[in-house]
């Protein structure tokens, strides 16, 4: 048995790609200086490789906007704060759902308390999936966004974001789309309609914690909620206007931003090799690393989500017909075992590392009768995830639900 068998990547991808753990020791040995503060050559070339993995994190989005509407933050979770807190307003409606994470149901949750938001909060159907008429008839006149969450980070369920985006553009609706499970996985593109695109840098970008951003839309101005050094105009009694400093206050991660830079990098290099040169733009070649990861890590899923289904006694989240529909992450309900039971024993027994409990999404939780019982327990391979890993994961799970 190896020491671990990590099947915990809806949590954070692990491990990295080497030339991200590398790249990030090197140019922070080199360059661990304060970027875009002082004029000298490091702080200056610190700011270069900033200023392009903007372009290349903006190419792989598809936003043929301004690269500085790239903005860095700590995560996802300080992307959406930033985007709902600089976006709405009292008297606003928005449009969440159940599938949302605790990154969006929480901000939303003490705006409608505090601010006076209002809000319509969507149920999917049994399969995970909102549908675009029930976007359609929740819009309202005083409706300013709708929050999309691309992939549930429990069911794995993808959403029809290109028609959702559609709808609520005829109506004059921004979207507000939670990548943390698709970026780097699926295609997500600014210009199938998305005005803001947050993203975090520690899952399927492959980068580090404590880096994470968002793109903003060139016909989007969020207000700023983060106040201080920018490195410019520092005369300024308030916070710059341009993007991205209006809304990046205070220095930014330069090993994080080095652990996406080289992490874009290895997908470019990764689209190339599985297509035999065929792809030579950035933008290209990183969408035939994201198609080949995507079919890597569900292959995996098929096999644990097929075993899982042939033993007794088990309870799936959600139901599958078309895998494409979906990221690498299931969740499941043993009848004899809580959620906790059976992830404590995969660990302690097997070496097996997956989560239990309600996974910071507690709402789909309740939509699918499964809050009450404490949650689920979530399986969620990775690119690096092998054959033989997964042999011992179900193997185990024979051993234990026989
Ligand atoms: C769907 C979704 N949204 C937001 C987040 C928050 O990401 P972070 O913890 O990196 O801020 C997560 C992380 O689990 C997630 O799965």
């Amino acid at each position: 048995m190896k020491d671990n068998y990590y099947f915990d990547n809806a949590a954070t991808s692990w491990p990295k790609p080497e030339p991200v753990y590398q790249y990030m020791d090197s140019f922070f040995r080199s360059h661990g200086v304060n970027p875009g503060r002082s004029g000298h050559t490091l702080a200056i070339e610190a700011e270069q490789m900033i200023f392009s993995t903007r372009k290349m994190l903006a190419q792989f989005f598809g936003f043929t906007g301004d690269p500085n509407r790239v903005v860095f933050t700590q995560n996802a979770t300080d992307s959406l704060n930033m985007a709902l807190g600089g976006l709405l307003q009292s008297g606003d409606h928005v449009i969440i759902s159940q599938l949302d994470h605790n990154a969006v149901l929480r901000p939303i949750n003490h705006m409608r308390r505090d601010n006076g938001i209002e809000v319509s909060v969507l149920t999917p159907d049994e399969s995970g999936l909102i549908s675009v008429d029930s976007v359609a008839a929740s819009i309202k006149q005083n409706t300013k966004a709708v929050v999309v969450n691309h992939a549930s980070n429990v069911i794995g369920i993808v959403q029809d974001l290109s028609s959702i985006a559609a709808v609520a553009r005829q109506h004059g609706v921004l979207v507000i789309v939670d990548t943390a499970q698709t970026a780097g996985v699926l295609d997500v593109n600014m210009a199938d309609g998305i005005d803001i695109l947050t993203f975090t840098g520690h899952k399927g970008l492959f980068g580090p914690m404590g880096i994470g951003g968002m793109v903003v839309g060139e016909n989007v101005d969020l207000q700023s909620s983060r106040f201080g050094g920018t490195g410019v105009d520092s005369i300024s009694e308030y916070q710059p206007q341009a993007y991205p400093h209006k809304l990046e206050a205070g220095t930014i991660s330069i090993p994080g931003v080095a652990g996406l830079h080289a992490a874009q990098k290895w997908f470019a290099d990764l689209g190339k090799s599985v297509s035999n040169g065929k792809y030579s733009t950035h933008a290209d070649a990183c969408r035939a690393a994201r198609h080949h990861i995507h079919q890597t890590e569900t292959a995996h899923t098929i096999r644990i989500w097929d075993h899982l289904q042939s033993l007794q006694r088990v309870k799936m989240m959600g139901q599958r017909s078309n895998q494409n529909q979906y990221v690498a992450t299931l969740s499941f309900l043993a009848e004899e075992f809580s959620a906790q039971q059976m992830a404590d024993m995969l660990d302690a027994d097997y070496h097996i590392c997956v989560r239990a409990g309600l996974h910071c999404a507690p709402a789909i939780h309740s939509a699918f009768n499964t809050a009450d019982q404490g949650g689920a327990v979530r399986i969620s391979p990775g690119f690096f995830t092998e054959e033989s890993d997964v042999d011992h994961l179900l193997d185990s799970l024979t051993q234990l639900l026989h």
